[in-house]
């Protein structure tokens, strides 16, 4: 059944069976590549407006593989800039038989506001300060490889929660699935506010780091921060730095997930990367097969049987 118009704006689009869904799908995909036809005449255009490395590569490689035609339209070549309204852009690509828009902006909302126009599915890939579905996918992808399981996993999330759209969308996802989510920073990084039913507020990383099966470390937002909310990143690193004495204090199956980029020397040392359960590899892995399973599910529907093709 394939569902017109549906779009993946943030994790809350999705229901926590259909975000099950996803990653079995993605983890079939991993397991054994799909014929390249599952998005055969599909266009799909991808517009970024914020620099992307993995993303944007992780994106073109997933529509690749599912057999989409693929459109870059680099932002300096997009007539918003020339006073193009986005209601505008989206009749305007969806007029040339564009079905897919993927879309980066550092403006939060952007995304939204694209997918009221646009007759076809808007997916989200990252904007502002706001959601990264994609991302918390991947991760959910790289946890639930690891442990089997989502429920019932302690994840903490340290740093700057605040800017974080990573940690937005993550913290959707891992309730969604039912995982113990704390959130670890400084006040000025981590309101008091952004505590919920699931969602505990920590100040001290050390008193965290033994009790947590996950550790998502986050990257400190610099362009996104203003001097007075952070007036000292040796402080910071002092308090919630990733180093080898802090390594110690994780259990023994413990994992560390950073979604990249990361700032060597601010959220974690190099020690980490020598960590056993560094899984920074394996998450920009799962990237690739979680958008693969996102496009097909937008575009084609749910199928009745996980691997079967129809
Ligand atoms: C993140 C992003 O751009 O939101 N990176 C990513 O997509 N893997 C995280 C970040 O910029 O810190």
């Amino acid at each position: 059944m394939a569902m017109p118009g549906r779009s993946l704006l943030d994790l809350d689009d999705f229901t926590a069976s259909e975000i099950a869904y996803i990653l079995e799908r993605a983890r079939a995909f991993h397991d054994d590549p799909p014929p390249r036809d599952l998005l055969r005449d599909v266009c799909v255009v991808n517009l970024f407006f914020e620099a992307s490395t993995r993303t944007y590569t992780s994106f073109a490689i997933a529509e690749t593989r599912v057999g989409a035609d693929v459109v870059a339209l680099p932002p300096g070549s997009s007539s918003l800039g020339k006073g193009e309204t986005i209601a505008d852009t989206a009749i305007t690509l969806a007029a040339m038989g564009v079905r897919v828009i993927v879309t980066r902006h550092p403006e939060s909302g952007f995304p939204y506001r694209l997918a009221e126009s646009f007759d076809g599915h808007v997916i989200n890939a990252g904007d502002g300060r706001h959601a990264h579905p994609t991302q918390a996918l991947l991760d959910l992808l790289t946890l639930q490889t690891e442990f089997g399981k989502i429920a019932g996993l302690r994840v903490a999330l340290v740093g700057d929660i605040l800017h974080s759209r990573v940690a937005r969308s993550n913290i959707l996802g891992l309730r969604a699935l039912g995982a113990e989510v704390t959130l670890v920073g400084p006040y000025t990084l981590l309101p008091d506010a952004m505590a919920r039913e699931g969602v505990r507020v920590e100040r001290d990383l050390d008193a965290i780091l033994p009790h947590v099966d996950a550790v998502m470390l986050l990257r400190i937002q610099k362009e996104r921060i203003a001097s007075a909310v952070l007036p000292s990143l040796d402080d910071y690193a002092r308090n919630y730095r990733l180093d080898a004495q802090r390594l110690n204090l994780l259990a023994r199956d413990a994992i560390v997930m950073h979604p990249g980029p990361y700032n060597r020397g601010v959220e974690l040392t190099e020690d980490v990367f020598a960590f056993p359960g560094w899984r920074y590899a394996q998450q920009v892995s799962h990237g690739v097969f979680v958008r693969m399973a996102v496009l097909d599910f937008l575009v084609n529907g749910a199928r009745a049987a996980v691997g079967a093709r129809g």
